[in-house]
């Protein structure tokens, strides 16, 4: 070269040996990617020097843009080597420190488990769904005319003495069983409809292995023209044997509750000894499964419905029970105790 050496080749060169340095010293890795983003950051030194190409005499250019890109080959490669530097310090120390055992297994991150409750109740969801029933969501916290006015028990009615309840103090309670929810529905939606309405139930009483304070129940409620106990049998077959996936056999006993009539309890031939009697249907041959039946008069017209003109049926489907019976759950309490070891087993 027979020109005079430019005056940014010093330059370039001091910048670049105060990088290398720098990039040397640099204590840990927090330090180190400060200086990545100082230097070959969007708006870092060295990048900045790739700009300055333009501001030069166009025969300097292309040795400048060589140089340039010299520098920060150089600096990438001093950062490499640094941080490479620093990681195998860390892991130098931890090997070095005795309390360390690199034999010992890594820990896995915890995996989030769905909810048994959460997994029947999608199941049942999309069973109803997919035979056309809304599915629908009702307050947890309800008035006393859509937990029992409606349902035809009023305040003298010994029925309410069947659901201790949780009172609060501006005259609400904690719904005692989702069909606090069957004449809101009667009042949205014009019949016929279908729909059911799962959720959490409040029942102010003592708990033991089979009873909870606060437990989960699915509402069905269907309305229309001309529905008789032989309808509700049949709907009755055909939704349980969707949800558990094999024909099942029901049958009815009368039950009393004041917002169907006829009322019954409806059971399921036992599954596992096909109804000869063994040790988990007590050696009857059916387990008790859901209370149902025809809606009453007195509901219908509580929620504005001409008993004339339309019927109804209506089940409580105990989830929880559902759900101990599915998995073999023996202890009711376990279901809302939040015990990470019972979780994680589904
Ligand atoms: N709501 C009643 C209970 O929880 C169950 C039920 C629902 C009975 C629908 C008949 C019809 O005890």
């Amino acid at each position: 070269m027979n020109q005079a050496t430019p005056s940014w080749r010093a330059e370039l060169h001091a910048l670049t040996q105060d990088w290398l340095q720098r990039i040397a010293l640099a204590a840990d890795l927090a330090g180190l990617r400060e200086l990545e983003v100082a230097s070959v950051g969007k708006k870092g030194d060295v990048t900045a020097l790739m700009r300055r190409v333009g501001t030069l005499p166009p025969e300097e250019r292309r040795d400048y843009g060589a140089a340039a890109g010299d520098v920060r080959t150089q600096v990438d490669q001093a950062l490499a080597d640094r941080k490479t530097a620093l990681e195998q310090a860390i892991l130098d120390a931890e090997l070095a420190d005795d309390t360390f055992d690199e034999t010992v297994p890594g820990l896995l991150p915890k995996r989030g488990h769905p909810h048994p409750l959460s997994l029947v109740q999608a199941e049942i969801e999309s069973v109803f769904s997919s035979m056309g029933f809304h599915v629908l969501d009702y307050p947890e916290v309800e008035s006393e005319f859509d937990n029992f006015e409606a349902l035809n028990i009023p305040s003298w009615h010994p029925a309410r003495d069947m659901q201790d309840t949780f009172w609060l103090q501006d005259g609400h309670l904690l719904r005692t069983h989702t069909s606090s929810g069957q004449v809101r529905a009667m009042q949205t939606f014009a019949p016929p409809f279908r729909a059911v309405f799962p959720g959490k139930v409040y029942r102010y009483e003592a708990t033991d292995a089979s009873h909870e304070h606060t437990f989960h129940q699915v509402e069905g409620l269907l309305v229309d023209r001309h529905v008789s106990v032989a309808h509700l049998l049949d709907s009755m077959r055909t939704l349980l044997s969707a949800i558990l996936k094999t024909d099942v056999t029901v049958r009815l006993r009368p039950g009393y509750f004041p917002f169907v009539e006829p009322g019954f309890e409806l059971d399921i031939q036992c599954r596992v000894c096909g109804g000869k009697g063994c040790s988990v249907c007590k050696q009857s041959g059916w387990l008790e499964l859901l209370p149902c039946g025809l809606v009453h008069p007195h509901v219908l017209r509580a929620g504005g419905l001409d008993p004339e003109e339309w019927q109804g049926w209506a089940f409580g489907l105990g989830l929880s029970r559902l759900v101990m019976m599915r998995f073999g759950v023996p202890d009711v309490r376990l279901l809302l105790s939040g015990d990470t070891r019972f979780l994680t087993q589904f």
